[in-house]
């Protein structure tokens, strides 16, 4: 028997054992976690799992008045998660209180317009909905879920 013919002969007694086994595997185990979310194996791309995000009271409803900004601070750990609050037409949007081009707060001179919110450095703007740069830059803020719930206007990160 040729050295080939044996590495086949057990790669094939392998193959029918797994396929015959009723045991669970690593990745079969996984694929059923409720909450997993399938991330990079590199930690600057991990995709942050859902179950340690939760929900924050940034204030009481009834201090957001209509095509306003508001900033707030969630600490996480050490660091304060800046968060800027927007009340456009009744609805809130919640996205990162940094501006990706030279790291200030987009709420201490932003502004909005229908649909979108600009740093008032520079005027960068971006989607009130999703963060993204007016421009096809693929640069954004990230944006947050938010609700109001029993009076209180909440964010989840
Ligand atoms: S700092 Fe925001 S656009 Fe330049």
């Amino acid at each position: 028997m040729s050295h080939d013919q044996s590495d086949s002969q057990a790669k094939a007694q392998v193959e029918s054992q797994s396929q015959s086994s009723t045991e669970p595997t690593a990745k079969s185990l996984l694929k059923n976690q409720p909450g997993l979310v399938k991330s990079s194996s590199h930690p600057m791309f991990a995709t942050k799992e859902p179950e340690i995000m939760t929900w924050h009271t940034l204030c009481e409803e009834s201090v957001i008045a209509e095509d306003g900004l508001y900033a707030f601070e969630i600490p996480q750990n050490t660091y304060q998660h800046p968060i800027v609050l927007i009340n456009k037409a009744g609805v809130l949007y919640a996205l990162h209180d940094e501006c990706p081009h030279r790291r200030v707060k987009i709420s201490s001179q932003g502004y909005i317009d229908d649909e979108n919110i600009y740093c008032g450095f520079h005027h960068w703007g971006f989607k009130l909905e999703t963060g993204a740069h007016l421009l096809p830059t693929g640069i954004c803020v990230a944006h947050y879920q938010v609700r109001r719930e029993n009076g209180q206007v909440q964010v989840k990160i």
